[in-house]
């Protein structure tokens, strides 16, 4: 029998099988929703084990925290100091909030270890100083999560859109407002009981002011800024309104001119430098992917110059799907494309001259000349009315009419309403964009 010679290359010659390179070492900050859920994937897919592997996970009192079902090999500790000792490859932080995750994720980066975040508030507020540590230590700050949860939006925009150039990002950012808002819109359901269920079903905390008055959306909105432009947009910087003077008259009105309501959050280029972004209320047609996107589901909508729109939806929150937004950064890292976009977001020149249609709802103590004071100061400001509705049913001293105006721009309309007697109104009148997408 003639022995088998096989044949062996050497190394880094052409026939060479690669050497496979070891699985990404993985400490796990946070063991809460979001970061059982990574661990559980982690642990459950084989099919990655050869990638990524988690060697720690860190939280304070951690013995409660212990899972039976992980591996014997994970270091359970509630010393942030062995997590660091240990040199891991990356960290992801699962915390949440802006200390001392930032404290925490600062010296990863500075150690030269990527992190992996779904911390929005730590993006929107550090985010660019963060991205620019992480260049100059030659590793990575990854945080899909912290974006419409378990939705791709972040890669699809940083690979999938790369060849264009973006010129508007429009969503719907924050399940517990799209929830209030379609449950509003598809029965006779007050805002405060479609919050309380909200809160009662664990869509929203228990207390939802940051969802409802549009500042978690913003801090979303401020993170796609910076990956669809690459320029800072600092929450305070968006135009936020609350959705909590939307009343359920409003959907009836909606109706009538084939809309709904909901939250949307959008940030245009008008140029390279200067972006216009606004978060609140706004009419939609019902049947546009934003009116038809119903309970905490989250939509984001991207246009490009040369592509045109597409859109992603899916669950914007929720332990699993937002965990698989981290393995996918993960299994990014662990492929080592290398770092996604520019690492510098300098700080955008903000446009506030909002150019639009308008429903203006007002709830008035009916009187003869009411509507004629209206219209002669949308006069005074240029501002063409489109359509006046009432709808029939409502007494006369709490009497709601809609008055929806041709293209103007926001300011004059604020000016003009500033005009009208006031003395008439029950409650300030609710300015609402129409919106087409
Ligand atoms: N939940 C979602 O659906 C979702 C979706 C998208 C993004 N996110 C983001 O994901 C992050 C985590 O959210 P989560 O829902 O998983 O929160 P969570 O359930 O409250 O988990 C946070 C974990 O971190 C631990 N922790 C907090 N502060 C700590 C500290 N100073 N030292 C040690 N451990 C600490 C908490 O321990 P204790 O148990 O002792 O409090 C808890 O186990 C946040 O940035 C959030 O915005 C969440």
């Amino acid at each position: 029998v003639t022995p088998r010679v096989e044949h062996v290359a050497a190394p880094g010659s052409p026939g060479a099988a690669a050497t496979p390179a070891p699985p990404l070492r993985v400490a796990l900050l946070g063991f809460g929703t979001v970061g059982r859920s990574v661990a559980r994937i982690l642990s459950e897919r084989t099919d990655i084990a050869s990638r990524l592997r988690l060697t720690h996970v860190f939280n304070r009192d951690v013995a409660r925290k212990r899972a039976s079902w992980a591996a014997d090999s994970i270091v359970w500790t509630e010393r942030i100091e062995e997590v660091f000792a240990s040199r891991p490859d990356v960290v992801v932080e699962a915390i949440g909030g802006l200390e001392p995750a930032e404290d925490w994720v600062r010296r990863a980066l500075q150690q030269g270890l990527s992190v992996v975040t779904a911390n929005k508030q730590l993006i929107a507020a550090a985010g660019p100083r963060l991205l620019r540590l992480a260049a100059d230590e030659g590793c990575e700050l990854r945080f899909e999560a912290a974006v419409a949860g378990g939705v791709p939006v972040i890669q699809a925009i940083q690979q999938g859109l790369a060849g264009d150039v973006i010129a508007r990002v429009a969503g719907i950012l924050n399940g517990t407002c799209n929830y209030v808002l379609s449950r509003m819109g598809s029965g006779s359901v007050s805002m405060e009981d479609a919050v309380t269920d909200a809160i009662r079903l664990g869509y929203a905390e228990a207390d939802p002011t940051s969802d409802v008055d549009g500042v978690d959306a913003a801090a979303k909105l401020a993170v796609l800024a910076g990956v669809a432009f690459h320029r800072e947009l600092r929450t305070a910087d968006v135009a936020t309104a609350s959705i909590r003077p939307v009343d359920a008259v409003d959907f009836r009105y909606a109706r009538r001119l084939g809309r709904t309501i909901r939250q949307i959050a959008a940030v245009e280029a008008l140029d390279a430098a200067t972006l216009h972004a606004r978060v609140g209320p706004a009419l939609v047609p019902e049947a546009s992917r934003f009116g038809r996107n119903e309970g905490a589901n989250n939509i984001v909508a991207i246009t490009g110059r040369y592509g045109g729109t597409t859109a992603y939806s899916g669950a914007g929150a929720g332990g699993d799907a937002t965990a698989v937004a981290i393995v996918s950064d993960l299994l990014a890292l662990s492929a080592s494309r290398g770092p996604c976009g520019p690492a510098e977001w300098p700080a955008a020149a903000m446009d506030d001259a909002h150019e639009g249609r308008f429903y203006i709802r007002f709830v008035v103590r009916d009187r003869p000349g009411i509507l004629a004071n209206i219209t002669a100061a949308l006069a005074r400001w240029r501002i063409n009315v489109d359509a006046v509705l009432q709808e029939p049913g409502f007494p006369k001293d709490r009497l709601p009419f809609v008055v929806t105006v041709e293209p103007c721009r926001e300011l004059d309309l604020r000016n003009a309403l500033n005009e009208v007697d006031s003395t008439d109104f029950r409650i300030e009148p609710l300015v609402l964009p129409i919106l087409f997408e």
